[in-house]
């Protein structure tokens, strides 16, 4: 966790999920993804994937930085940067969401959350159109 006094900085928050990404645990995929989430209270909660060998108990670095963040009580967010690539490249490439992580965040976040990729900021109503709800 981290605390950011300074505004919103799209590019900051790519460089800390591009930092974060050095911690993945991705054994079995080889394809390493970090993430930096910031709350709307302007608190910084990063993430990796955190594989496992029974294949679907692994989990994502969106959900491990969203869980993160809620569990220490925060409810609202503004922004989420993502970085993935193979694991041995110092290069991200452009690494969407998985469907299970937009669904997952958007039962947090506004349409005018931000999903920072590689190529743009694209916002929760572009990645997710019509959701669910209860
Ligand atoms: N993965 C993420 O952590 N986030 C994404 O947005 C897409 C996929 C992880 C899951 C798995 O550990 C690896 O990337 C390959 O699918």
């Amino acid at each position: 966790m981290l605390n950011s006094d300074s505004m919103y900085n799209p590019e900051h928050l790519l460089m800390l999920a591009e930092q974060a990404r050095k911690n993945a645990y991705c054994k079995y995929s080889g394809f390493a993804v970090g993430t930096a989430l910031l709350t709307e209270s302007g608190v910084i909660y990063t993430g990796c994937n955190i594989e496992n060998s029974s294949y679907p108990v692994g989990i994502c670095a969106e959900r491990v930085a969203f869980g993160k963040a809620l569990s220490d009580g925060h409810r609202k967010f503004k922004a989420i940067a993502i970085a993935g690539a193979p694991e041995q490249e110092k290069k991200t490439v452009f690494c969407p969401p998985c469907g299970m992580c937009r669904q997952f965040m958007s039962e947090f976040c506004e349409d005018d959350f931000e999903i920072i990729l590689s190529d743009k900021i694209y916002q929760m109503k572009d990645l997710l159109p019509v959701r669910f709800e209860l």
